[in-house]
Parts: structure tokens; sequence; C-alpha cells
């Protein structure tokens, strides 16, 4: 997979996507990123990218022209602008995703969407907000990563970079590591433990020292339903459960009922 990035503050990058398994995916030739300067793009001669709002108000916003000429610079999106509702990527194939708290939010499914094409552009917006005509003339896609807001897209950015490459194939050592991840099965993952088997007194449960797999298969499924329950109900609704995970919730559910009445 390839991935353009665009954004005012290219240094942002330099480090978290050069460590761990992003370092790796791109040594592997599994991933590549092309970090672009949108000031490069810039016309006049102080290479401005920001002006005040039409209608006043407080703060700045990017103007449009530098992050059109750089998109379609870089993606080969045809010029002149297109009109409105029509941007160039409406229907192609490559999608350009504007990092906003306005878009629809990133999940694992989102992720594992994104994952599936070859190449994405991530446009990431700073100061009080971009010019609409970058959201409704050029952007395809519009991506939050949560209801909060960040100084700029540019951490967005790196958090769904992070999450679309770990799911590409051979990126993560075992073909199985992003099947059993929270969310990927509609659950949050169960406890992990490793050596030793007794730390400040915190055990490690029996079962997983048993060596007796489908028992701790068995464990597992229910202690990943138990932690869903307990943090995410939510989670439970949309979840593929099948009988015997019924059968594990209306017990948790009994035993819990069962601890309250003994408190
Ligand atoms: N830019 C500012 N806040 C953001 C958010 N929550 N998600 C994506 N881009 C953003």
């Amino acid at each position: 997979m390839h991935i353009d990035v665009f954004t005012l503050f290219p240094g942002m990058f330099v480090g978290p996507l050069q460590e761990s398994i992003l370092k790796r995916a791109q040594e592997m030739g599994r991933l590549s990123i092309a970090i672009h300067n949108i000031r490069d793009y810039a016309t006049d001669k102080h290479h401005i990218t920001d002006d005040t709002p039409y209608g006043g108000g407080g703060g700045m916003v990017m103007k449009p022209e530098p992050i059109f000429r750089a998109v379609e610079a870089i993606l080969g999106v045809g010029s002149p602008l297109p009109k409105l509702g029509e941007g160039p990527g409406m229907g192609a194939s490559i999608p350009i995703i504007l990092l906003t708290p306005q878009g629809r939010l990133f999940t694992q499914q989102v992720a594992q969407e994104l994952a599936g094409h070859e190449r994405l552009a991530l446009i990431c917006g700073h100061y009080e907000g971009v010019d609409e005509r970058v959201r409704t003339g050029l952007a395809t896609d519009e991506i939050s990563i949560g209801d909060y807001v960040l100084t700029g897209g540019e951490l967005a950015a790196m958090v769904i970079i992070d999450a679309v490459a770990r799911l590409l194939p051979g990126v993560l050592g075992a073909p199985e590591a992003a099947e059993n991840d929270s969310y990927a099965t509609g659950l949050l993952e169960y406890p992990h433990y490793t050596r030793p088997p007794v730390f400040r007194e915190l055990t490690v449960p029996p079962v997983l020292l048993s060596g007796d797999h489908a028992e701790i298969a068995r464990w597992r499924r229910r202690e990943a339903i138990r932690r869903t329950w307990l943090r995410r109900p939510d989670l439970l609704l949309i979840a593929d459960l099948n009988e015997m995970d019924r059968a594990i919730l209306a017990d948790l559910a009994e035993e819990t009922v069962r601890v309250r009445l003994q408190s």
C-alpha cells in the first residue's frame, strides 16, 4: 500500500513512522509513505496557506488552492478545479480522506475497509478549519478518530496509518495476530499473561498453565465475553455470538447477580 499525506507540519511524522512495526512494514516493501508539505504548493511569495474566514469570526482557515494543487500534483487528478460536489476523486479509486472531527468515526471496520485499497491520500486540516471547498470538491471521505478536537489532523493521520498498516498481509508476524484483535472479533480481547506464573503474589489463571488447549480456548472466549459485557456492553448488541456464547452470557449474568446478593 502507498499512502500520501498532505500536511503543513511534515516534521510531526518523523519518529512515529520510523519505529517498530511501521518501520518494518516499510522495509518489507508492504507499505510506503510520502509526506507532502502543503506549503510547497502555495504560489504566492510568502507561501501563505491560511486566511481569515469570510463573514468574520476568530481564527484562520486553510486556503483551498495549495491543498488542491498539492493533491492534484501528487495524485495526478485533473485541473481545473472541479465543480462543487464533483471532486476529482469521486468514483476514482484512490480515497482522498480529510481528517476532521466532523468526519465519520474511525473504527476497526473502517481500518479494514481502508486496508483493502492500494493507495490512500490523507489531508491533515489545521487552524480553525479547512475551506469547505476542500470537502465538497476534493475529498472523497472525511474521517474523525474520536469525539474530541485535536490541534490538527496529523495525529489522526498517524493513528489511521498505524491501524491500517498492521492489517496489511505479512506486516504482523503471526497471520492470526490481527484476527483476535479487540474489535476484529466484535468483542474486547481476553486477558494475556506471560512468565512468571506468580508476580508480587498476582497469579496466572491455572487453566493457562494446564496445557489443555480446548479448555484454554473456552476460558479465553468466556473472559472476552465477560470483559466486553462489563466494559462495552454496547458491543454485544452487534457481536457475532453463537449458542455457546449466549450460554456464557447467561451464566455471567447469573454470576453477577449471585455476587451482588452476597455483598
Ligand atoms: N482534527 C482535529 N480533531 C480531529 C479528530 N478528532 N479526528 C480527525 N481529525 C481531527
